[in-house]
């Protein structure tokens, strides 16, 4: 299927038809290989569970739910809303649709959604606090639905947004298109975050090391991790049926980041903005599709 993949086997790496013996013992000697049995190779080698048309379409179905959560999000967006009214919102909107917000109780997390504000990275918890004219705020969403989970997030302006502002939401939106362009197989993990690094360290501004992206399923986060850095070339190559997310998110200042003493909210150590966007996506025979698909390109032109 991918070409030049069963000349990087080791001798003694498990064999990649999915036999569950060393390549040695099995494959490697044989003039004609077997196919080889993507499923059970990367669930054996990576733990990665690569998904059914079955389980896609329960993703897919969760994507919409979330991208729809997104709009209601989008539209109530104002001076004067709290972020308990977003969370208050993306948690009935759930209910109304027999989904679960899948943040709450994670790990302890106390609310239904992460709402995160100017210097806020990721993280933040749904409060009193009422968003103010030239806030910027990030809602990540993530539902289970039917067992499965889906997992996006958009940065929104409120009211006029600064030209700071503008600058680390249209970089950071870029950055994700970046990726996107990297989405088919044979590329791998380490392309990705290249893309992002590439882009936005050229635009000025870094890129956050603490979080990445990840795999997810009928679990939260599973394998593989997606750092938003990386070489060209590096790390796992994408194949058909991997469904994970990509979240960069760039900060305008330095990379570095302290979490507050609730144990979650996630800061800028310097305080100056930073900025996320993320969707789940699915690589497929000849690229990708996005599971939680939304238009980047408006965010991306808010730039000056
Ligand atoms: N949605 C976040 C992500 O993109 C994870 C939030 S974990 C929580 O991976 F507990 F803070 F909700
Ligand atoms: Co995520
Ligand atoms: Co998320």
């Amino acid at each position: 299927m991918l070409k030049d993949e069963w000349k990087n086997i080791g001798r003694n790496e498990l064999c990649p038809c999915g036999s569950g013996r060393k390549y040695k013992k099995c494959c490697m000697h044989k003039a004609d290989h077997a196919p080889i049995d993507y499923k059970r190779y990367y669930k054996q080698k990576y733990d990665i569970n690569l998904k059914t048309p079955e389980e896609i379409e329960k993703i897919r179905e969760a994507g919409r739910l979330v991208i729809m959560g997104l709009d209601k999000a989008e539209a109530m967006i104002d001076p004067g809303v709290t972020t308990n009214d977003i969370n208050e919102m993306v948690y009935t909107f759930a209910g109304e649709h027999g989904a679960v917000c899948a943040p709450f109780n994670y790990r302890g997390f106390p609310k239904s959604v992460c709402t995160s504000v100017n210097d806020v990275i990721c993280h933040g918890i749904p409060d009193s606090y009422s968003l103010k004219e030239g806030d910027i705020i990030n809602v990540d969403i993530t539902y289970i639905l039917n067992g499965y989970y889906a997992d996006a997030s958009k940065t929104f302006f409120v009211g006029q947004p600064s030209p700071e502002a503008r600058h680390i939401v249209s970089v950071t939106a870029v950055s994700l298109q970046e990726a996107i362009n990297m989405l088919k197989p044979g590329n791998t993990i380490g392309d990705i975050g290249w893309a992002i690094q590439n882009y936005a360290e050229g635009q000025g501004c870094t890129v956050v090391r603490e979080f990445v992206g990840h795999g997810l399923g009928s679990s939260f986060h599973e394998p593989p991790q997606v750092p938003h850095f990386g070489k060209k070339g590096q790390g796992i190559t994408l194949v058909p049926g991997m469904v994970f997310t990509v979240e960069p998110m760039i900060n305008l200042g330095r990379p570095e980041l302290f979490i507050a003493e609730d144990g979650w909210t996630a800061i800028t150590r310097d305080r100056k903005l930073s900025a996320q966007f993320e969707q789940t996506f699915l690589i497929t025979d000849d690229g990708y599709e996005s599971l939680t698909p939304y238009d980047l390109g408006a965010f991306a032109e808010q730039g000056s």
